[in-house]
């Protein structure tokens, strides 16, 4: 639909803040690490060399251990919190303290891929950036074998039950006052609730407390979970990334490494009384015993898994929109709230790639006619109802523009 394909770009201009993309007017008003990889991902079909742009202008916010953070705070803004005060990291730029999903590797290789020539002394360039990122997630977080996460906010599947069991462990009773901004941009009930909120904020002061040291987060932190979407998503960018180089001439054998370990770690987030790949918590063992969407991503990961595929087909049927973000069976399913039931087009953008890869054609025209209908209807939301497809959360959306542009419209 051609309208669309126009009022997406003009979403993505104007979220546009001059080198970066906000993921939404007002509610998230900084750069994202991994919603400006999707926005890069969007630019390249009408704009390749404000992809690329966009990728160095999130990559100038890496830390020299290589950490690439989930927010580089370019201006100040007073209607996010927690904003570059509350985190305390003390860089140029000002940024948080954790990580995000490594989308970008994936990416930047769909996007030196529309326009090689153009792009080849950009990834040059970036290139080892990559690398060391990659590198920070192979030695610091996947230290246990799978990739783990520090906070639910690294994972960026905020309040998905995949986190329940962590969570319970976090005292959020000492945080002190402080005033969310969040619930001021949109409807409170699409939100984390306030328990969370206060555990999320007691994960952060501890990480402030200690200057952000990573060793000591990963061994003494209040919350240390295995995350299957990070998993999924680092093993398949380790993998572009083994691409990139190869195309470089680079050589790629401690990439291979890192990505074989990984590979070797999946099992190990295989929960069997589930039957289903799980987020599991590091200190106590305990599975999270929940079926998110984030488990799908097996595919996009090149892993073949027919109990997986069963699971997929089971969740994807119980609704009507989709693939939601977490069990529409499970007691703890909440349609509308966040990551605790919506769908959200991005990630169901992500298990499309591995449709697609892994031959699964029917799959993947169907995802992506669910999801353009709902598109269709409400416009560019956050996330959706999977149930009734009621939009929710923010509108004009940077992402979900982004992959209307490159895979839905
Ligand atoms: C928020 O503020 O809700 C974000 O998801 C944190 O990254």
């Amino acid at each position: 639909m051609t309208h669309l394909n126009e009022t997406a770009r003009d979403i993505l201009r104007k979220n546009d803040r001059g080198g970066y993309t906000v993921p939404t007017d007002g509610l998230y008003p900084y750069q994202w690490n991994w919603d400006s990889v999707f926005a890069a991902w969007g630019f390249a079909t009408f704009d390749n060399d404000r992809a690329w742009t966009e990728v160095e202008t999130l990559f100038s916010g890496q830390w020299d251990d290589g950490m690439v953070p989930h927010i580089i705070f370019h201006q100040s803004d007073p209607g996010y919190f927690p904003g570059p005060d509350v985190w305390g990291t003390n860089k140029t730029p000002q940024t948080s303290g954790i990580s995000q999903p490594p989308v970008a590797a994936t990416m930047v290789r769909k996007i030196y891929e529309m326009d090689p020539e153009a792009g080849r002394a950009r990834l040059a360039a970036l290139y080892p950036r990559m690398v060391a990122w990659h590198r920070w997630w192979h030695d610091v977080r996947c230290a246990p074998g799978p990739a783990c996460i520090t906070h639910p906010w690294e994972s960026g599947r905020d309040n998905c039950p995949d986190w329940d069991v962590g969570m319970a462990n976090v005292d959020g009773s000492n945080v002190g006052p402080y005033q969310r901004r969040d619930t001021g941009h949109v409807d409170a009930s699409m939100r984390p609730g306030k328990e969370d909120y206060d555990r999320y904020i007691a994960i952060l002061q501890f990480g402030k407390a200690c200057g952000w040291n990573h060793a000591e987060i990963m061994a003494n932190g209040p919350f240390l979970m295995a995350d299957p979407g990070i998993t999924f998503i680092l093993l398949r960018a380790h993998r572009d990334l083994i691409a990139l180089g190869q195309e470089l001439g680079e050589d790629v054998s401690e990439i291979t490494g890192w990505a074989d370990a990984l590979e070797a770690a999946v099992p190990s987030i295989w929960n069997p009384d589930l039957g289903a790949y799980d987020a599991r918590d590091i200190r106590t063992g305990t599975w999270a015993n929940n079926l998110s969407s984030a488990a799908y991503l097996f595919l996009y990961a090149g892993i073949e898994n027919p109990d997986m595929d069963a699971q997929m087909q089971r969740t994807w049927d119980a609704v009507t929109y989709g693939i939601p973000s977490s069990d529409p069976e499970a007691a703890h399913f909440d349609p509308r709230r966040y990551w605790r039931g919506p769908m959200w087009p991005v990630v169901n953008s992500l298990i499309a790639l591995g449709l697609k890869d892994s031959g699964r054609d029917a799959d993947e025209a169907r995802l992506r006619r669910e999801t353009a209908t709902l598109i269709e209807k409400s416009g560019f939301y956050e996330y959706f109802d999977p149930v009734d497809g009621t939009p929710c959360g923010g509108s004009n959306f940077t992402w979900t523009a982004a992959i209307w542009l490159t895979w839905a419209g």
